[in-house]
This record gives C-alpha cells, sequence and structure tokens, in this order.
C-alpha cells in the first residue's frame, strides 16, 4: 500500500502540488490524470524518491520511504517512462538483465527470466535478446520497458505516460498486455496518463488532478456517474458513460417506483389498480418481504374466468429477472430473447428492486442523442 500524506511541494515561489493525501492499495491499478503541469509526474517521482516532497510523508506499508535506502526502495519499484530509457548500446536481454545481474542473481536465472518477461509482453526472445533497441519498433520497445519493470519481480510498478508516444492500435495492444499481465501479477501500478481512454480500461481507480489539487479520486464507474464538479465532468466528457455500456447497470437505469400487489388481491381489484396507475402489467410480491412472485397482465386478467379469484392463479411465474448490478451488456440478451418488454430487478434474496421496461431503455440509449434541456418522457 502507498499512502501520500499531506505532500506538497514547492519549486522556489511556486507551489506544484498543494496538500495531497492518497491511498493506493496493494495489488491495484491507480491512474493520475490531468493536464499538462498540472503534477502527475511529480507526484509519481516521489514514490521512488526521484523528486522529494517539501512537505509531507510517503508511506509504502506503513514505512516511510524518507526513511529507507534508496537503492532497496527502488529496487522494489519498477518505473516505465514515455522515451523507454532501455540503454542504446546494450542489447535487449542485456537491458532487461541489467538490474538483476547487478543486484547477483545467477546469469542462467536472470536469462530464464529474460525470456519469460519476453514473453509476458508478446515479444519472441530468440527474436529480439540479441538486438538492440534501435532495431526495434516504438512499440516493440516500449514492450521491452515494460518488461524492464518487471525484472526484479516489483511490488509495485510506476509507468509515466508509457504508451504517449504509440499510434493508436499499438497503444490499444499494450493496455491489452498490461490488463492482461494485471490479471496475471496483481502489482501495485501507479500509472499517469493524459488520456481518459486509457484511464478508464486500466485504472481500477481514477485521480484526477488539476493545477497540484486532487479534485476526484474515484472508480472510473463513479466518476463517469457522479463527477463532484465541471471541470471533472468535462475532463470526463459527459457522454462517455454511454459509450461504455458495461458500466451502466440495472440499478441505474431501472424504475424504482413499480406497481405492486399482493398474491391474495382479487382479479377484479388487481385491474382496477392497473386502471388507475395507467400501468397494464403488476408485480405480484410477498408484501413483507418484498420477493417477487410474479407477474399478472392485464390481458391475462381481463380473459380470467373468475374475477374473485387471487392475481396468484393467473399470474406469470417464469420471469426473465436480472440483478441490479447486472451490465447493460448483460441485460440486453435477455432483453432480446422473446422480446420481453418488462424485466423485474431482483437482488440476490429474491426481493425486487425495480422495473427495466423498454422504455427506460430506450430512454438511455437515446441519451447521448439528447442535448442537457430536452426532458424525456417514459
Ligand atoms: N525542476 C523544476 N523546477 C521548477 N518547476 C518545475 C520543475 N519540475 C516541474 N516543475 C513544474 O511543476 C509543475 C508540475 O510538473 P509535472 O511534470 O509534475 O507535470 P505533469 O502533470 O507531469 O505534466 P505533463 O502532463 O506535461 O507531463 C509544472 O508546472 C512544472 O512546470
Ligand atoms: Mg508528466
Amino acid at each position: 500500500m502507498i499512502e501520500f500524506l499531506h505532500i506538497t511541494k514547492h519549486y522556489k515561489d511556486t507551489r506544484v502540488l498543494h496538500d495531497i493525501s492518497l491511498t493506493v492499495q496493494d495489488g491495484e491499478t491507480v491512474c493520475l490524470v490531468g493536464e499538462s503541469g498540472s503534477g502527475k509526474t511529480t507526484l509519481l517521482k516521489m514514490i521512488n524518491r526521484l523528486i522529494d516532497p517539501t512537505s509531507g510523508q510517503i508511506l509504502i506499508d506503513g514505512a516511510d520511504i524518507a526513511a529507507q535506502d534508496i537503492l532497496t526502495l527502488r529496487r522494489n519499484i519498477g518505473y516505465v517512462i514515455q522515451q523507454t530509457g532501455l540503454f542504446p548500446h546494450m542489447t535487449i536481454e542485456e537491458n532487461i538483465g541489467l538490474i538483476p545481474t547487478v543486484t547477483g542473481q545467477a546469469p542462467a536465472a536472470v536469462l530464464d527470466r529474460t525470456c519469460e518477461l519476453l514473453d509476458m509482453v508478446g515479444l519472441d526472445p530468440h527474436t529480439y535478446l540479441g538486438r538492440y533497441p534501435a532495431e526495434l519498433s516504438g512499440g516493440q520497445q516500449q514492450r521491452v520497458g515494460v518488461a524492464r519493470a518487471f525484472a526484479c519481480d516489483p511490488d509495485i510498478i510506476l509507468m509515466d505516460e508509457p504508451f504517449s508516444a504509440l499510434d493508436p492500435l499499438t497503444r490499444a495492444s499494450l493496455q491489452d498486455e498490461i490488463i492482461q499481465i494485471q490479471s496475471e501479477v496483481h502489482k501495485t501500478i501507479v500509472f499517469v496518463t493524459h488520456d481518459m481512454d486509457e484511464a478508464v480500461r486500466l485504472g481500477d481507480r481514477i485521480c484526477i488532478i488539476d493545477k497540484g489539487h486532487i479534485l476526484q479520486y474515484d472508480t472510473p464507474e463513479q466518476l463517469m456517474k457522479a463527477p463532484n464538479s465541471d471541470f471533472v465532468a468535462q475532463f470526463i466528457g459527459t457522454n462517455r458513460i454511454w459509450s461504455s455500456p458495461d458500466l451502466i447497470r440495472a440499478e441505474d437505469i431501472m424504475l424504482r417506483e413499480v406497481e405492486t400487489c399482493g398474491p391474495q388481491l382479487s382479479a377484479m381489484r388487481a385491474l382496477e389498480k392497473m386502471h388507475h396507475a395507467h400501468v397494464n402489467g403488476l408485480l405480484v410480491i410477498e408484501r413483507a418481504s418484498r420477493r417477487l412472485l410474479g407477474m399478472v397482465t392485464a390481458r391475462a386478467l381481463q380473459a380470467a374466468p373468475d374475477r374473485q379469484a387471487p392475481v396468484s392463479r393467473y399470474m406469470q411465474t417464469d420471469l426473465e429477472t436480472i440483478h441490479p448490478q447486472q451490465s447493460m451488456v448483460e441485460m440486453l440478451p435477455v432483453i432480446n430473447q422473446d422480446r420481453v418488454a418488462l424485466v423485474p430487478v431482483v437482488d440476490d434474496g429474491g426481493r425486487l428492486c425495480g422495473l427495466i421496461t423498454e422504455s427506460s431503455l430506450v430512454t438511455t440509449l437515446s441519451q447521448p442523442y439528447l442535448s442537457d434541456d430536452e426532458e424525456v418522457s417514459v
């Protein structure tokens, strides 16, 4: 765990960081995002003590790094920067193996590890071990940069815009690589980027920094749903969530005021209730627990031979339901299937939380095409 405690940084009279406090949990990828000059690199370089704070403390696993031996500290921290920082006169093998060799690991073990790391970043060891950095493309060099950061198997990896000089396709494939590697190794990663798309893809949490202040530190999902300022909203891009359907959950778009009735209500009363509420169906729930039992439609009740009978006799019980946390991507197949128009949202305990209707979906899907002041009626 990395903790920044009241960190400030001054250069002469200029304050570039103002009272920054933030915690990065073990195994978490945190993206620092902000405009040029906002202080991202300064903050990052404090973690491996390339820059010292003017005041405040940084703790790693509870210990103040200012009191630690700088080399021991850095050995536990991989570092990847935009300009790769590969040594041009060393082969790829020597570049990756440098620190492990310097720290006294046996040559055979270093070579094994180097091959393993090249494999990990998608480069064939036999092809690339003997090459020099200039004989690699920008993307390949950056893959080597990533491999090198993992060489000493550090707990922490710092990345400062590692992919920003690469073309979009190469960049996307390196992002995939990082996601894949991270799903296996669970390092603590602090990743600086200008690119909000990159931050949303990679970050478990995103810290938005402006002029040396933290504006918001949250999950990508929360930032999109609840930006705490106009700046954050603008930075994130207001329509971003609509282009990330996997981040839209049933609970975000469900109707919460759902017309319900108990199983004992007579068919006739249920029809009256629908008439008054202007709906053509009711969800049948167990009153005390709100457990969903079924659904009755006006059509079924109008055809009912005995309108004094309880609705439970005419309700449909084989309902498709979804969980409040299910994403839009998971919902669509359920909704498309049999052209179900109403899908109850039901929690782990079988309790009714809300209802997805065709119109709530249509509203959601049309959101990006509407200006802010246009009202949609459901
Ligand atoms: N050695 C220095 N002396 C004086 N000012 C500095 C020094 N290093 C950085 N700064 C200033 O500190 C501020 C933060 O710089 P920093 O490099 O952390 O920004 P950044 O967010 O990483 O920007 P970019 O996205 O352009 O890399 C900037 O205004 C910069 O000019
Ligand atoms: Mg920077």
